[in-house]
C-alpha cells in the first residue's frame, strides 16, 4: 500500500490526463486507474492521489442519492454533480456519464445531451451504454467533437431487459456478440471501453484485440486498466457490496463512530469548548455591561 507525502496539498501538480494518455498508457502496458467521483472533497482527494480518470457514474442515483437503480438520474443531476468534481479536479481525465433515456430517444437529443457535458458540467468526456444499437448516437457525438467511452456487459440501465444486475457474456454465443460489439465500438471511434461483469478470459481477449484501452469492472485483471465505484470501495454504501469490489475503508462505521462522539459530547456539555468559542475584547464587555446607553 502507497503511503501519503508529509503535506498532500505540496504535491507537484501532475501532467493533465487526456484521451491521448489513456491510449498511450494501454500501448505502454500501464494500468490505468479509475473511480467514480460526485462532489468536489472527493474529486480533490481522488486527484491528488493521482487517479488516472473520474466517472461521474450514474451509480451516484443509488450511492449519493438513494435511488433504487440508476433509472431515475436525470441530466440536470447528472451536471449538478458534474459541476462540483470539475471544481475539485486538476489533472485527471473527467467522464461524464449519459443518464438513461438522455440518448436513447433521437440522436440530436444525445448529440445536445452530451455536448451539455462539456459545455455546462466542465467534462471532458462522455460514456454511455450500449453496444451495436448505439451505434448511430456514439457516431454523431463523436462527430461533435465530444471522446466517448463505451460500456458494455452488465449495463444497469437495462436492468429490466436483462433481468436483473447480473454477469453477461457466460454463453460462446453472448460472449461473441460482446466481442463484435466491443470492435464496433473502437472501429466508431470511442477512445475506451467499460466492461462489466463479464467473464474475466472474455475481458482478457477483448482487451488484446483491441487497440483502445478497456476498463474493467467486475472483469478480472486482465483489462487495461480498471475502475470501482468510490462509494463501495469506502464502505460508504450501505445497501450491499457487489462481489467484485475490494473495500479500502469502512467509512460509514468511521461516520456513524463520529456522529456519536458529537452527539455525545453536545449532551454532555463537552462540545463546544473554550478553543471552538469566540471572544468579545475586555472593555467592549464591560461597555455593554456596565454602559447600556453608551
Ligand atoms: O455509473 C457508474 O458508476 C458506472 C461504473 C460502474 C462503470 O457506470
Amino acid at each position: 500500500m502507497s503511503t501519503l507525502p508529509q503535506d498532500p496539498e505540496a504535491q507537484i501538480p501532475r501532467k493533465k490526463i487526456t484521451t491521448l494518455v489513456f491510449r498511450q498508457k494501454k500501448e505502454r502496458g500501464e494500468p490505468i486507474a479509475v473511480l467514480t467521483g460526485s462532489d468536489y472533497p472527493t474529486a480533490l482527494a481522488l486527484d491528488r492521489a493521482g487517479i488516472d480518470a473520474i466517472l461521474v457514474g450514474d451509480s451516484l442515483g443509488m450511492v449519493v442519492l438513494g435511488y433504487e437503480n440508476t433509472l431515475p438520474v436525470t441530466m440536470d443531476e447528472m451536471l449538478h454533480h458534474c459541476r462540483a468534481v470539475a471544481r475539485g479536479a486538476r489533472s485527471a481525465l473527467l467522464i461524464g456519464d449519459m443518464p438513461f433515456m438522455s440518448f436513447q430517444v433521437s440522436i440530436e437529443e444525445a448529440i445536445r445531451n452530451a455536448g451539455r457535458f462539456l459545455q455546462f458540467g466542465g467534462m471532458e468526456a462522455v460514456k454511455l451504454e450500449g453496444g451495436r444499437e448505439r451505434l448511430p448516437a456514439i457516431h454523431a457525438i463523436i462527430a461533435a467533437g465530444i471522446p466517448v467511452m463505451g460500456h458494455l456487459g452488465l449495463t444497469p440501465q437495462s436492468v429490466n431487459l436483462l433481468g436483473g444486475f447480473r454477469p453477461q457474456g457466460r454463453t460462446a454465443v453472448t460472449a461473441r456478440r460482446l466481442l463484435e460489439d466491443a470492435l464496433l465500438l473502437e472501429e466508431a471511434g470511442c477512445f475506451s471501453l467499460v466492461l462489466e461483469s463479464v467473464p474475466a478470459r472474455l475481458a482478457e481477449m477483448i482487451s488484446k484485440r483491441l487497440t483502445i484501452p478497456t476498463i474493467g469492472i467486475g472483469a478480472g485483471a486482465g483489462c487495461d486498466g480498471q475502475v470501482l465505484v468510490t462509494h463501495d470501495l469506502l464502505g460508504l454504501f450501505d445497501r450491499f457490496t457487489p462481489k467484485f469490489v475490494r473495500k479500502y475503508a469502512n467509512l460509514h462505521t468511521e461516520m456513524q463512530i463520529a456522529f456519536s462522539a458529537y452527539i455525545a459530547d453536545v449532551q454532555g456539555r463537552a462540545f463546544p469548548a473554550q478553543e471552538h468559542s469566540i471572544e468579545m475584547p475586555a472593555e467592549e464587555w464591560e461597555a455593554l455591561v456596565h454602559k447600556p446607553n453608551r
